[in-house]
């Protein structure tokens, strides 16, 4: 995946996005529990709403390394957590990165582990990031029969695109760490132990309507990308127009008083290195 391509669009969406996550998020730090002084380590931090909520928990005194592959989210929450100076924002792979010395107490990533191409190379070293006993926490989405979010612009993308193969489930992707008895041995083999994974059940609050959401996903998803490998190239608009009004018509189903409501299904995995 073109991670520098995408931040762009992702940046652009960042308030209904990070409305979407946040009580994902939220899970995620509650599981984390980080204390005052703490040194965490954010793996594709993205946009950095993690990263910048970690860094109010261990603050001034703590610090957070707001680790991502894309120099373009890099650069904006270099920006963003101007007036937070222990948040250190740094470019590179989490698949071959030199973490030694980075010495963490924890390391947190809210969908940030599951487009690696090699994810026990990218494991084991992650875990060098932690002293001795130190926690890891990240959260993955279960499978889309679970999560509406990807099943609705997956059952649009097909019904324009029947010549479209089936996605690949573990292929790296939003949805690669579905399979809990698949990531627990991971972790395992890759140096972590006290493995566990706890699946929830909660709902995605995004900003907006049906439309909006539409038009937010279809700007950070693969879809152009598809209708010109497996449709008609003068077929594109209509294609899209297509995909749109099912999309539109799916999250619609979701409405609930005044916002959309989208059930969701997530992972917490939890790990600690070694004492
Ligand atoms: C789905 S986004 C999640 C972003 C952010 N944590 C959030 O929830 O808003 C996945 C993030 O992982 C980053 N990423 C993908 N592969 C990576 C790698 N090998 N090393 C570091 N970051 C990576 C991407 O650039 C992207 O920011």
């Amino acid at each position: 995946m073109d991670w520098n391509a995408l931040a762009h669009p992702w940046i652009e969406h960042e308030d209904p996005i990070e409305a979407a996550h946040s009580p994902i998020k939220d899970g995620l730090l509650g599981r984390a529990a980080l204390k005052v002084g703490e040194r965490v380590l954010d793996i594709g931090c993205g946009s950095g709403a993690l990263s910048l909520d970690a860094a109010d928990q261990v603050g001034p005194d703590g610090s957070v390394i707001a680790f991502d592959i894309a120099e373009a989210f890099i650069s904006h929450l270099t920006e963003r957590a101007s007036d937070r100076v222990h948040v250190k924002p740094v470019q590179g792979d989490a698949q071959h990165y030199d973490f030694s010395g980075a010495d963490c107490d924890a390391v947190v990533s809210l969908f940030g582990t599951m487009f690696f191409e090699d994810p026990k190379t990218a494991f084991a070293n992650i875990c060098k990031a932690l002293s001795a006993g130190g926690r890891m926490v990240f959260v993955t989405w279960a499978g889309p029969q679970h999560n509406p979010w990807f099943s609705v612009p997956g059952r649009a993308l097909a019904k324009a695109l029947p010549e479209m193969p089936k996605p690949d489930p573990s292929a790296p992707g939003p949805l690669a760490f579905a399979n809990i008895e698949m990531v627990t041995n991971l972790l395992s083999e890759s140096g972590f132990q006290n493995v566990s994974a706890e699946e929830v059940d909660t709902h995605l609050t995004p900003i907006g309507a049906a439309a909006d959401i539409t038009a937010m996903m279809l700007a950070i998803g693969p879809f152009r990308g598809a209708i010109s490998k497996f449709g008609e190239p003068e077929a594109e608009n209509a294609l899209l127009e297509i995909i749109e009004a099912s999309m539109i018509d799916g999250y619609g189903a979701f409405a609930a008083e005044d916002s959309i409501k989208v059930p969701a299904r997530v992972i917490f995995y939890t790990a600690s290195r070694v004492a």
